[in-house]
């Protein structure tokens, strides 16, 4: 075994009452020792002599039986980066002389870092989707914007002309300037919603609105749908129960949905653009979301292959938008498909485990 043992990727040292028997090449290399200062030893005082704190020492020489579990800790050392480890633990019911524990140490930091990184890039990527989904809604968002804030110049304007020259009578002034409030707080609502889509960082085990969900995409999507002619028809069930998730993945869930059923109806002819979306509940524990559009199909040859990333039939499209939305989904432990609406168009059906639903399922 101790031949086994030398030879092992992870570092290992075993031990016998306390006292180091055996060191491997990689614990040598691992802690920068040699095997002399380490065999015969006691454990637990090299294990401090590396900088281990006395608790994860403590775990580690713990001598709870059959234990195979793992301890996964960050060492400290002066002098040197933070180390990330994962330790497992062995023990050998040896014949006479007692039994014999081993720790095998595996360093995990570039693996963990490299997970923290692609956590990054991923939380970036969800980012950028964000962005491009608002793409050419942005511009017509924009304009919206612009609205309340013409009107307040107006307001103010027609306010100041009846102060001059003349005493206003007290009140007078009031519905202009609850005017001027209400148009205010209009635009920054749509400021105040657009930052914390585009910004917010999603946290995914909050309780998440859908009718809201709808609502917020709905604003961002209705000054782009004014420009181009789509009318649009929204059922939201009431009362509809929360799902698992959180309010920013789940308006860019819908939102991607939303921009492809856009997309799809730019070149329809005008009267046929018509976009639906309804949500209902689906049994006691599905939440439903349907987005029906009058564009023009999917791509039959595609089929399901619409849902891979990079996939896409536009000339300046980044094939990632259903990917995305689908993996999100998913996250939330639902699911999105496509199907072609009898006539023409397409439906997408988003469903969503509702909070609480599977015990309800189950009851
Ligand atoms: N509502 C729809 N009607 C018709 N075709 C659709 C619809 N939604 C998606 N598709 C098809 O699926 C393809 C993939 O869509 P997806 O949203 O993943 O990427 P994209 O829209 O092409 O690009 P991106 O979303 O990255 O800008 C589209 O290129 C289009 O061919
Ligand atoms: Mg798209």
């Amino acid at each position: 075994m101790d031949a086994v043992l030398a030879n092992f990727p992870e570092g290992v040292i075993s031990f016998r009452r306390g006292a180091i028997r055996t060191a491997n090449i990689a614990f040598c290399r691992l802690f920068g020792r040699t095997r002399s200062q380490l065999i015969g030893r006691s454990a637990e005082a090299v294990l401090s002599d590396l900088s281990f704190a006395p608790a994860d020492i403590a775990a580690m020489l713990s001598d709870t039986q059959g234990q195979a579990d793992d301890i996964d800790l960050v060492r400290m050392a002066a002098g040197r980066p933070p180390q990330d480890l994962r330790i497992r633990r062995f023990t050998i019911d040896g014949e006479g002389g007692g039994t014999l524990r081993a720790l095998a140490f595996i360093d995990e930091t570039s693996w963990r870092a490299t997970q923290r990184a692609t956590e990054v890039l991923v939380e970036e990527l969800l980012r950028a989707d964000r962005q491009a989904a608002l793409g050419e809604m942005a511009m017509a968002l924009a304009h919206e914007i612009n609205q309340p804030l013409g009107a307040i110049v107006n307001f103010a304007g027609a306010a100041r002309r009846s102060l001059t020259g003349r005493a206003v009578r007290a009140g007078e002034l009031d519905e202009v300037l609850i005017n001027i409030g209400s148009e205010a707080a209009r635009a920054g609502d749509v400021v105040k919603s657009l930052r914390s889509f585009l910004k917010g960082a999603p946290q995914p085990s909050t309780d998440a609105c859908v009718n809201a969900a709808v609502k917020v995409v709905l604003g961002f999507a209705e000054p782009a749908m004014r420009e181009q002619c789509i009318d649009f028809r929204l059922s939201l069930a009431p009362d509809l129960p929360t799902v698992r998730g959180d309010q920013i993945i789940l308006q860019q869930i819908i939102l991607n949905l939303v921009t492809n059923a856009i997309q799809a109806m730019g070149t329809q002819p005008l009267g046929h653009r018509h976009l639906d979306i309804r949500t209902t509940r689906e049994g006691r524990s599905k939440v439903r979301v349907d987005v029906r559009d009058t564009g023009i199909g999917l791509p039959a040859e595609l089929g399901e292959r619409i849902f891979e990333p990079f996939i896409t039939t536009k000339v300046n499209g980044s094939g990632l938008g259903l990917s995305i939305a689908r993996t999100l989904a998913q996250r939330l432990g639902g699911s999105i498909e496509a199907a072609p609406e009898c006539g023409e168009g397409t439906r997408f059906t988003i469903r969503l485990p509702c909070r609480g639903g599977d015990e309800v399922a189950d009851a």
